[in-house]
């Protein structure tokens, strides 16, 4: 984690109230990782104190660009909207633990709600370069919303579902699920907490209803791994990316925390914001 300078490069519309925004920050651009995050600060003169957190939603390490993808909810939002090209930021990151892919899975299931692209929008581009193959469900309430595929890799399978019919399957982006379940060796999600539960509930029943092996030593003698270590998240079929309101990002103010279905909760921004699904209790009244 370090403190990083970032400079606009280019911010635009991408969707209603939706923003995509590139920073030359070469510092990020390197070593960060899919699932991680940055804390960003709006300026000096907005009157804000919070940094505020945002996936890491695509980096090149051979430009040094790295872009977030918002939406406009409140103060710190709107203020980036009017950062112009050159203005000078800072950035902390990269933040939190990453999405861990298991070596021996070709096949990767994207699952996005909303705003919930950009947390997986950078395993698609990680999954691709390493030579894996990847389906992207994404779920909006319209074809407003929908996130366009031009801003995706051409090998990605986009497959699109919309609350109203307007676009692709009529109905919940989880509806989906059954059709690429058996396809996906792991899958990876991120968007409102109600989908990553129905999600989350899908994965538990998954191996009993396919009759699959689950991921890592064969045998069925594999041994536990620690909740919250990479081991464990790689292991999972489902890993989630958690977004919760936060205060320090770094660990300090348990403003971020999660319940765990087993020991002490959980904080968003260290431990998580990946888990393994099965980590965290879905019940609990705050998750
Ligand atoms: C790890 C992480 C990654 C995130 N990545 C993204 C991202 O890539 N793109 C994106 O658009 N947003 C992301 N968010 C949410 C984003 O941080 C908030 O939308 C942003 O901080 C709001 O700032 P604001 O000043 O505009 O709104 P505020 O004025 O702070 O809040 C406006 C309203 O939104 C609510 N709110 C604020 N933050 C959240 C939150 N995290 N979850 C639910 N409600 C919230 C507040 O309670 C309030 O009602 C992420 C959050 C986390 C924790
Ligand atoms: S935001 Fe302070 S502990 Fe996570």
């Amino acid at each position: 984690m370090r403190l990083a300078a970032a400079e606009l490069v280019e911010s635009r519309e991408i969707l209603p109230g939706q923003w995509l925004q590139s920073f030359h920050a070469p510092a990020l651009a390197t070593g960060s990782r899919a699932g991680q995050f940055v804390h960003v600060r709006p300026g000096d003169l907005s009157g804000m104190v919070l940094r505020r957190p945002f996936s890491l939603n695509t980096t090149d390490p051979s430009t040094g660009i790295v872009t977030i993808h918002f939406r406009v909810i409140g103060r710190g939002t709107d203020w980036f909207t009017r950062l112009r090209p050159g203005d000078p930021i800072d950035m902390l990151g990269p933040l939190g633990r990453p999405f861990e892919v298991a070596p021996r899975s070709q096949h990767l299931l994207l699952i996005a709600g909303g705003l919930g692209m950009a947390g997986v929008r950078m395993l698609a581009d990680e999954a691709i370069r390493d030579g894996r193959r990847v389906t992207l469900l994404f779920g909006a309430a319209s074809a407003r919303e929908v996130y366009p595929s031009s801003l995706l890799p051409d090998e990605v399978e986009y497959v699109v579902a919309t609350d109203d019919g307007s676009l692709g399957h009529a109905g919940y982006v989880t509806d989906l699920i059954p059709e690429y379940e058996m396809w996906a060796d792991q899958a990876f999600a991120c968007g409102p907490v109600g989908m990553l539960r129905v999600l989350a509930g899908q994965a538990a029943g998954r191996r009993e209803r396919l009759g699959v092996a689950k991921l890592g030593r064969k045998g069925g003698n594999a041994k536990q791994e620690p909740t919250g270590s990479p081991a464990a998240r790689r292991k999972a079929f489902l890993q989630v990316s958690m977004e919760q309101n936060m205060g320090c990002a770094v660990g300090a103010c348990l403003g971020c925390v999660v319940k765990a279905v087993d020991g002490p909760p959980l904080r968003v921004c260290r431990e998580g914001p990946v888990f393994a699904a099965e980590e965290l209790d879905w019940e609990s009244a705050w998750r």
